[in-house]
């Protein structure tokens, strides 16, 4: 057992510390939120997230876990993680001032021999500032690891417990192996670097994946004017195990609180130190062309859509999480509003309230019939069970219109077109509406 800190109790500090103290460590949880620690205290999970309140219940429980809204005077613990915000700035870059802040709380009430792990998502070459501040901290010789963070909201602790890979970056490998150490009980293949490594691969890893997506996102727009399905297509490449399966998803494109901001900074990074990054800024056009023709979509089954009633099924970034940072569904309730429609919400754990402050023009429902209740279109904006199982009989009662736009290519276009619903998805046949493919003809004579 190693006695460790966790600066930040948000989704991955949260989930790192819950998770290290399943794994048998003491974890001292500090957040500059008292809201946040008062409902961690409480044994509550501030996030929706699959499994982590059970755990968090159990590290308090055999105290283990311990949340605290000051920081302490001195740590007691020789390994402090860094997880707090590093959100997008103005100018595209990462804003740090977090990571600064929490830094200079932590360096100044380190013992000697401490290591401080970066686990934020930071520019390259944070980990040189850090251990410049923790110097200047005068608290003797202390080490810094980078130790990018790789869960997936939804799967967080799944993916902690299991992790594909742990990336250990530093120049101390003294302070690698004491890091690698807590992982040991996940048996975990482990990479070891140097630092700057280590922050890239975090950075690369998500504008890869979100190049997946915006070039399975343009395929689409090339099936739709070429008559393929794409749906199709991404699994027949899928199969290629040189290419994957996993993240060929057309659809409204991708969001939440990491992509946009980490493929915007890794650009900006690169831009101001003289590389080009003509590939990254078109995966960035490609994904907010998305949301355009989302609403184009909605324009070719309604027509105008002035005092249309859309309902918009979803409203966090994906399923099984309520993270709402830059949601591709909330971005197109805004364009709607702006085109004079009336929008109605629903989303099964995003809070009402929250709803509310984020889009306070648009209505927040209770249920998919009460969003759809009098509407003229439903679009289903996230990849919710709830949403692909929906009684689509019971849905089109209550509509003024039946459009529906899949904007998660997650319905059966039979099933859907057979209850009586114009029906458009993305890159598929029909999707822009009912100049069906020779496949799907019988189906709607
Ligand atoms: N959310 C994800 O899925 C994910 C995945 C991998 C990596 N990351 C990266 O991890 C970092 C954290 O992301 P998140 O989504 O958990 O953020 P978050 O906004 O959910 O949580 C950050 C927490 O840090 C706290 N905080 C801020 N400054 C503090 C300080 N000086 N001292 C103590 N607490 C402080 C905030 O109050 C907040 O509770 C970011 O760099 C992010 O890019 C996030």
């Amino acid at each position: 057992m190693t006695r460790i800190a966790v600066i930040g109790c948000g989704y991955v500090g949260a989930v790192s510390a819950a998770c290290f103290a399943e794994l048998g460590h003491e974890v001292d949880c500090v957040d500059t939120d008292p809201d946040r620690i008062a409902l961690l205290r409480s044994g509550r999970s501030p996030i929706h997230e699959p499994g982590l309140e059970p755990l968090i219940q159990k590290g308090i429980q055999g105290r283990r876990l311990h949340f605290l809204d000051e920081y302490p005077d001195q740590f007691e613990a020789k390994i402090v993680f860094i997880a707090v915000n590093t959100p997008e700035s103005s100018e595209g870059a990462a804003d740090i001032r977090w990571v600064r802040d929490a830094v200079s709380s932590v360096a100044a009430r380190l013992g000697p021999g401490s290591i401080i792990v970066n686990k934020s998502t930071v520019p390259i070459g944070t980990g040189e500032l850090v251990a410049g501040m923790a110097g200047r901290a005068g608290r003797g010789p202390v080490s810094v690891v980078s130790n990018p963070e790789f869960l997936r909201e939804g799967s967080a602790v799944r993916d902690f417990m299991q992790p594909d890979r742990v990336v250990l970056g530093s120049d101390d490998p003294q302070a690698i192996e004491r890091v690698a150490s807590l992982y040991a009980p996940l048996e975990p293949v482990i990479q070891r670097t140097d630092i700057r490594t280590a922050e890239m691969i975090k950075y690369a890893s998500n504008a890869f994946l979100a190049t997946k997506i915006s070039f399975i996102n343009e395929i689409a727009s090339i099936c739709e004017a070429l008559g393929a399905d794409v749906a199709e297509v991404a699994h027949g490449m899928g199969m290629d195990v040189r290419i994957g399966g996993q993240f060929l998803k057309a659809g409204l494109g991708w969001g939440g609180s990491c992509f946009p901001k980490d493929v915007k900074a890794l650009a900006h990074m690169a831009a101001i130190h003289g590389a080009h990054p003509q590939l990254l800024r078109s995966v960035m056009e490609i994904n907010s062309d998305q949301r355009l023709r989302a609403v184009a979509k909605l324009r070719g089954a309604l027509g105008e859509l002035e005092g249309q009633r859309v309902a918009i099924l979803g409203a966090a970034f994906k399923a099984n999480t309520d993270d709402t940072r830059q949601s591709p569904a909330l971005e197109l309730a805004q364009l709607l509003l702006l085109e004079g429609a009336s929008v109605a919400i629903y989303d099964p754990v995003v809070p009402a309230a929250r709803l509310n402050h984020l889009v306070p023009m648009a209505t927040v429902a209770g249920s998919v019939e009460e969003a759809a209740k009098d509407a003229t279109a439903v679009v289903v904006a996230t990849d919710w069970p709830e949403f692909i199982h929906m009684d689509l009989a019971r849905l089109g009662e209550g509509m003024a219109r039946r459009v529906l736009v899949d904007g998660r290519n997650v319905l059966d276009p039979l099933a859907v077109r057979a209850a009586g619903f114009d029906y458009r998805c993305v890159g598929r046949p029909g999707a822009e509406g009912p100049a069906l493919a020779p496949a799907l003809e019988g189906v709607h004579a």
